[in-house]
């Protein structure tokens, strides 16, 4: 039995004590008392609590493992969010604003990634348990948005039809306007009687799609609005976790530019900043994946009153925009996923583009870009996080760069 003060939390939420001895679910400051094994305190008994440690607001938080900080108050929650951002910086050598969290609120995530097993009874589906490939359900979960939450019996019933008998299914449910979108992988092959099940289930339910592996069965066209533009996205695309998480990110991005007249939207997704971005200005939107530069295409073509918007299916790790590309747009929007930019970031950093902003889902790899623009001439004049993963250790943010000279 060992006694150990916290002293912080690393980057995947548990609390880490001298040695290092890292103890889940616990707060810095706290006294801690339990056995330790291999460097981890895996139970322990908490001695004196943090004045941040509040009673977990969702009764699945010990066995679900999709929330690590559901012990934190969120003020906490959001200054350690801050500070993580603002450790990133520091290590970069960069200083500047950084705008205090916004986080989104409970029940407000518009899609989830359920796992689903049979089992002799029937079927449950859920999150995993922590740190297992058990499968917890959680019918109470707090995170998700109610129409979430009530496509569980469903997630069950697309197990009872198409998981093996020993494997998981992967189901990712979506709120779309027109009805819950659903991809299914990890299953059986489709084959004619679970088509006709599935397609039964989609009248049940009121589904506006049901994808299994790559075969989708479309009742409705899944609607997303960006801006004032619908666009149907592939199954599974990219889409911003809440809508309030979304809306902030879009409105630092319109900060960061300011007037402009032609803007890159890089890692531009279906349009989701690309489109309400075009109500104002012209963009050319270039993305990775061609079936959501086709959507995002088809989308701008349905709406009224957009400015014209261009696309570009491109892999921009392999072959980034160069600078005689880049010169025509006084705004760059630039969104990568978690390894950030580095190849287009070294050729922006060619480039003297008035405004760009930069938006990340990895402050680690945001600050190695960041201080690439730095020094070759731009201005960081503000970090705004955004949390639109309350209660786990996802941090975003949201950049305005300026080019200085
Ligand atoms: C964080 S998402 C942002 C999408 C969009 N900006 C949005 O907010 O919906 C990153 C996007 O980068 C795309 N992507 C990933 N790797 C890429 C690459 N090498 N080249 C171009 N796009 C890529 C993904 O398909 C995804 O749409």
């Amino acid at each position: 039995m060992q006694q150990v003060t916290i002293e912080r939390l690393g980057h995947k939420g548990d609390g880490i004590a001298a040695g290092p001895i890292f103890v889940p679910a616990t707060l810095p400051g706290e006294v801690v008392e339990g056995v330790v094994e291999n460097g981890i305190m895996a139970a322990p008994k908490i001695v004196t609590p943090s004045d941040d440690r509040v009673k977990a607001p969702c009764r699945h938080a010990k066995s679900c493992g999709g929330c690590q900080l559901q012990h934190a108050s969120d003020a906490f929650a959001s200054a350690w969010k801050t500070d993580v951002v603002a450790r990133a910086l520091e290590a970069q050598g960069l200083k500047t604003e950084i705008r205090a969290c916004l986080t989104s609120p409970p029940g407000s995530r518009r899609r989830a990634s359920f796992s689903a097993k049979r089992t002799k009874k029937g079927a449950l589906a859920g999150f995993h348990r922590k740190g297992s490939d058990i499968v917890v359900e959680t019918p109470d979960c707090q995170l998700v948005s109610p129409k979430i939450a009530a496509s569980l019996p469903l997630v069950e019933e697309l197990a009872v039809l198409g998981a093996s008998r020993k494997g998981e299914l992967s189901v990712l449910v979506t709120e779309s306007l027109s009805g819950l979108d659903i991809s299914v992988t990890g299953g059986k092959p489709v084959d004619s009687p679970l088509r006709e099940a599935l397609g039964a289930l989609g009248r049940k339910y009121d589904l506006a799609r049901i994808t299994w592996d790559d075969e989708a069965l479309t009742r409705l066209p899944p609607v997303q609005r960006f801006g004032v533009a619908d666009v149907t996205p592939p199954p599974g695309a990219f889409l911003q976790a809440t809508p309030q998480g979304e809306a902030a990110l879009l409105a630092s991005v319109r900060e960061a530019l300011g007037p402009v007249k032609h803007v890159a939207d890089l890692f531009a997704g279906c349009g989701t900043f690309a489109l309400p971005i075009a109500q104002d200005a012209r963009v050319h939107a270039v993305e990775g994946d061609k079936a959501m530069t086709k959507a995002l295409d088809l989308g701008w073509r349905n709406a009224q009153g957009l400015k014209h918007v261009t696309h570009e299916a491109r892999d921009l790790f392999r072959n980034p925009l160069l600078p005689d590309e880049l010169a025509r747009f006084d705004g760059v929007v630039i969104d990568p996923p978690r390894a950030g930019a580095e190849a287009q970031v070294e050729q922006l950093a060619r480039c003297q583009i008035p405004r760009i902003a930069f938006v990340s889902c990895n402050p680690v790899t945001f600050a190695r870009d960041a201080a690439r623009l730095v020094a070759s001439g731009y201005a960081l004049n503000w970090v705004q996080v955004v949390d639109q993963f309350r209660w786990s250790t996802h941090v975003e943010l949201a950049a305005e760069l300026e080019f200085k000279g």
